[in-house]
C-alpha cells in the first residue's frame, strides 16, 4: 500500500497489525521529495513501527523508481525492496537498466521488481497510456536480469478507471506458466474483488493500492469539515480521516486474503 504522509503510515500499520498481516509500504519515487527524502521516509516508518509496537513484518518499498541512480539511493539508505520502472524504455534498455539495479540490490539483500508493458492512467501527476506486456519480453526480463518480482501490465491503470477495467487473464495465465517469480498487480483500486482474487490465484503476490485509500481519506476529511464548519483543531479534523485509511486498508487486506498470514510469512 502506498503512503502519502505520516497519517498513511499510521493507518496502514495499524490495519496490518489489527489483521495480523505482513505489509509492504510503498513510496512512489515521484513523491519522495514531497515526503522528505529516502532517508527521512525510511527512518519515519521504522520509528513508527517501533513506537506503535508493530509485530507483523513490514517491507519498505520504492515504487516506480525513476532511474537506476534513484533505486541505488533507496537501496543505500536501507530500503528492503525497489521497483525499477523501465516501462517507457525499449525492452533492451529496460533489461540493461533493471539488471544494474538487480546486481546492486542483490549484493545488499534488497528485492527488485521490474515492469514490462505500461500501466496506464494517472499517478501523482504522471499520465500514461496502457501498453499490454509482451509475453516474450516478460520471459526475457526475468531470465536476463534475475529480478525477484515481475509487474506485467495487463490492462490495469493507476488512479480512477474510465469505464470497466479489462484485465488480460489469458496472457496472465501464460506469463504465470512461463516465469517462476511472483507477479505484481499495479493499479488495483477500482478492480472488482472477483478479478483481484482471480489475479491472485494466477500468481500475483503483490497487489498495489493507492487511489482507493486516498479516496476514502479525502471523503472522510471533506465530511468532517462540512459537518462542522467552525472546526480548526488539526487533530479533530485529521483523526477521523486516519481511521478511514485504516478501515480501507483492513478491507483490502481481508479481500486479498492476507489477514492472519503473519505466522505463514515468518515460516517461509
Ligand atoms: P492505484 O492508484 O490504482 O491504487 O494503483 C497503485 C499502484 O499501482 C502503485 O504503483
Amino acid at each position: 500500500m502506498n503512503i502519502n504522509g505520516l497519517i498513511w503510515i499510521e493507518g496502514v500499520l495499524k490495519a496490518a497489525e489489527n489483521q495480523q498481516s505482513p505489509i509492504i509500504i510503498g513510496t512512489t519515487d515521484k513523491n519522495i521529495e514531497y515526503l522528505g527524502g529516502y532517508q527521512f521516509i525510511l527512518n519515519t516508518i521504522k520509528n513508527k513501527i517501533q513506537a506503535m509496537e508493530i509485530t507483523v513484518p513490514v517491507l519498505i518499498h520504492l515504487d516506480h523508481g525513476l532511474s537506476v541512480e534513484n533505486c541505488k539511493r533507496a537501496i543505500d539508505v536501507g530500503y528492503d525492496s525497489v521497483m525499477f520502472d523501465g516501462s517507457q524504455l525499449s525492452i533492451e534498455e529496460n533489461i540493461k537498466q533493471t539488471k544494474k539495479v538487480v546486481e546492486y540490490g542483490h549484493q545488499k539483500g534488497v528485492l527488485v521488481e521490474g515492469e514490462v508493458g505500461a500501466v496506464g492512467g494517472e499517478e501523482d501527476g504522471l499520465i500514461g497510456q496502457v501498453r499490454y506486456a509482451d509475453i516474450n519480453e516478460c520471459v526475457a526480463l526475468v531470465k536476463e536480469t534475475q529480478l525477484d518480482t515481475l509487474a506485467p501490465a495487463l490492462g490495469s491503470v493507476h488512479g480512477k478507471y474510465q469505464g470497466e477495467p479489462n484485465l488480460g487473464f489469458e496472457e496472465m495465465k501464460i506469463i504465470r506458466n512461463k516465469v517462476d517469480v511472483p507477479l505484481v498487480l499495479h493499479g488495483a483500486s477500482g478492480i472488482s474483488n472477483y478479478d483481484l482474487q482471480r489475479a491472485i490465484k494466477l500468481g500475483h503476490a503483490k497487489i498495489n493500492f493507492n487511489t482507493e485509500i486516498n479516496m476514502s481519506w479525502t471523503k472522510k476529511l471533506r465530511d468532517t469539515l462540512e459537518d462542522d464548519k467552525d472546526l480548526f483543531n488539526p487533530q479533530k479534523i485529521l483523526k477521523p480521516s486516519i481511521q478511514a485509511i485504516e478501515q480501507t486498508a483492513e478491507k483490502i487486506i481481508k479481500m486479498c486474503g492476507s489477514n492472519n498470514q503473519n505466522e505463514v510469512f515468518i515460516q517461509n
